[in-house]
């Protein structure tokens, strides 16, 4: 029976965080760690996952299981998806699936929508619906919605196309910029953050301050589109100025963390452009541009405040189908 392989990058926010969840633009980078979803179909009826990474071993379901709420994250994700994906495309056989990621949920990497994107793109190569990567995006857009009930969508967007991309809220505008690596340092603060839960803090602080949050949205805004254009041109030390004025912008939002501010200051100190936070911020990652001569120093001073440099490749590529007919 056709069985399918595929396999999604993680992600990182370079620009934008927070903001694009408001109507405004990001800039996301794929990361080299990737996430593989298998999916064939089965004779016997329901669903089996299984996912070494957390311990699943034919873990078997049936859709309407999934809103009890012990039932386990990546499992969610993968039967939100065939929920949605049946609803526009009816079956009826079982199918086996099962997950094999590269990277761990702590990073931050993004497992969430790269299982929800190479599940719902397993599913079109299973049943051949031949969907646009459009159609994979919203569908998996409408997947995180249902679950998490905040978000943009970018990391979605960074799983189907992978690259480095701009990114307007709900996949509005999708526009890669074409760059081939970037010369950026992640650290990992050690400290695991819920992104809905930051996002949720965010819209608080938006619906009780809304003409200063609004306004701190709008500069981040203005960032993101100045840092596209230095990107393109690798005029890092601008782009390391940017990250250290979207840092600030971010701290005003309240979404900084202890360790996230020693790892920062260590890698300016060491010589790095510049310096933040990735993502929603309260922990997970920060990320840092650097030149070759100061890249070890700023790997060391990141280690010596406490955090971990994960060394990972960026603008990698994005959604990879494989399929063997066994
Ligand atoms: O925490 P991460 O890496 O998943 O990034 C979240 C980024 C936000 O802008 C805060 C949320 C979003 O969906 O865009």
């Amino acid at each position: 029976m056709k069985k399918v392989n595929i396999s999604c990058p993680g992600k990182l926010m370079l620009f934008g965080d927070h903001a694009v969840v408001h109507n405004r633009h990001c800039l996301v980078t794929a990361v080299d760690q990737r996430l593989t979803v298998t999916i064939e179909k089965s004779s016997d009826e329901g669903i089996t996952l299984t996912a070494p990474d957390v311990g699943l071993n034919n873990f078997a379901f049936s859709l309407a299981d999934s809103d009890s709420p012990d039932f386990p994250k990546v499992a969610k994700f993968v039967a939100q998806s065939i929920s949605n994906f049946s609803k526009r495309h009816s079956f009826s056989m079982g199918l086996r699936v099962s997950t094999r990621s590269e990277f761990g949920a702590t990073f931050g990497f993004g497992s969430s929508s790269a299982v929800t994107v190479a599940t719902l793109k397993a599913l079109d190569e299973v049943f051949e619906t031949h969907l646009s990567n459009e159609d994979i995006f919203q569908l998996g857009y409408q997947t995180v919605i249902d679950i998490q009930g905040v978000g943009s969508g970018f990391d979605l967007a960074s799983a189907i196309w992978g690259n480095t991309i701009l990114f307007a809220t709900g996949g509005k505008e999708i526009v890669p910029l074409g760059v081939s690596s970037l010369p950026i340092v992640v650290g990992y603060t050690g400290v695991k953050a819920d992104t809905a839960t930051l996002v949720k803090q965010v819209n608080k602080l938006k619906q009780q301050y809304p003409a200063f949050v609004e306004s701190v949205f709008d500069q981040i805004e203005s960032i993101v589109l100045e840092a596209k254009p230095l990107i393109v041109e690798q005029e890092w030390a601008e782009v390391g100025q940017y990250m250290n004025f979207q840092q600030g912008l971010l701290e005003s939002l309240g979404v900084g963390s202890p360790q996230l501010s020693s790892l920062i200051f260590a890698a300016r100190h060491a010589g790095a452009f510049g310096a933040k936070l990735s993502g929603a911020g309260g922990g997970d990652c920060m990320i840092t541009v650097v030149d070759d001569d100061h890249r070890k120093a700023v790997e060391t001073a990141i280690i010596q405040a406490g955090g971990t440099v994960l060394s990972v490749n960026l603008s990698a590529p994005g959604l990879k189908v494989q399929s063997d007919n066994d």
